[in-house]
């Protein structure tokens, strides 16, 4: 009997042709939605492999809802957090992700984002096409300069360096907060490893580059959140929970942080109502790793695990 493969959602490039391919019996999930947790444990059954989306949570009552012979969750994403490893563990079921093709793309949108919101790029862009504006002024959207400004960069493992490495045509000072010390960061950019509440402190600009784990939920909490200078620029492209995003939004209506660019939120794709109505924070739907070839890539890595798991052989980025 053919290997059954479920995918979640249908992906861009040549990903599900390659398993089709391989002769393998591949169903994908209709709808360009996330799939229904109905629909996700009644299409499961019987699967050997879920090749899954970041906003499928795939836990012990999906893998019980597939069953014994479920061989592989490959996750379309470098963050897993989304999947019981655990239990994936327990069962001796791998668990791949798609580390490294995604690492510049994400960078490039934490510094989209960073140079959007402060510059005001999306509320002056409105303004524009509303109608409304009257011709050059000197107090229009005044924003916040990069050159020569202190970055804060929030773990520095592939993304973060590529981040902070990205800093250099703008000739700022960059603290970093991570586990140990980065050479590359250190020896390129003469960067300093320092504690995270000197980097909240000490930071214009700061970028998050953390998976999401129990250590980092919450790790920008309202003491955390309340060293930052009033002038200082957030961006998440990380993990939503890794900031209490109610004091985000609190804050910035307050004035206590200058400004917010966010790609991923708490409980996605739900945004709290309150950063939704403010101008000061630039809210993108989680396309960090969002470009035609990345998107592209990860696909084939993400079939080429599961290909490589039915036929035995040990599949790449296993994190499980
Ligand atoms: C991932 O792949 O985990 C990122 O969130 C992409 O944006």
């Amino acid at each position: 009997m053919k290997a059954k493969i479920l995918v979640t959602r249908d992906l861009p490039g040549n990903g599900i042709e390659l398993l089709r391919q391989a002769g393998v019996a591949v169903e994908v999930y209709p709808e360009d939605q996330p799939i229904l947790r109905s629909v996700l444990l009644e299409s499961v059954k019987g699967a050997d492999a879920i090749l899954s989306m970041l906003s499928d949570r795939i836990d012990a009552e999906v893998m019980d809802a597939a069953g014994g012979q479920l061989k592989i969750v490959s996750n379309y994403a470098v963050g897993y957090d989304n999947i019981d490893l655990i239990e994936a563990k327990k069962r001796g079921i791998r668990v791949t992700n798609t580390p490294g093709v995604l690492t510049d793309a994400t960078a490039e949108l934490a510094w989209a984002l960073l140079l959007s919101a402060a510059r005001n790029v999306v509320a002056a862009d409105n303004f524009v096409r509303s109608g409304e504006w009257g011709g050059w002024g000197p107090k229009q959207f005044l924003g916040y300069q990069l050159t020569g400004r202190t970055l804060g960069v929030i773990g520095a493992g592939r993304i973060g360096t590529s981040f902070a490495l990205k800093s250099s045509g703008f000739g700022m000072k960059v603290l970093y907060y991570a586990r140990r010390e980065n050479e590359v960061l250190r020896d390129r950019l003469g960067a300093k490893l320092c504690d995270l509440e000197t980097v909240l402190k000490s930071s214009d600009f700061i970028s998050l580059h953390l998976p999401l784990t129990d250590e980092t939920r919450y790790l920008l909490n309202r003491k955390r959140l309340g060293l930052l200078k009033p002038t200082a620029v957030l961006v998440n492209t990380a993990r939503g929970p890794i900031i209490e995003e109610e004091v985000l939004a609190e804050y910035l209506a307050e004035g206590r942080i200058g400004a917010a660019g966010l790609d991923v939120y708490e409980q996605e794709p739900k945004v709290n109502p309150n950063l939704l109505s403010l101008p000061n924070v630039v809210l993108l739907p989680h396309i960090g790793s969002g470009t035609f070839s990345t998107r592209s890539t990860m696909g084939q890595m993400a079939a080429k695990a599961i290909l490589d798991c039915i036929a035995g052989l040990e599949p790449e980025n296993a994190v499980v």
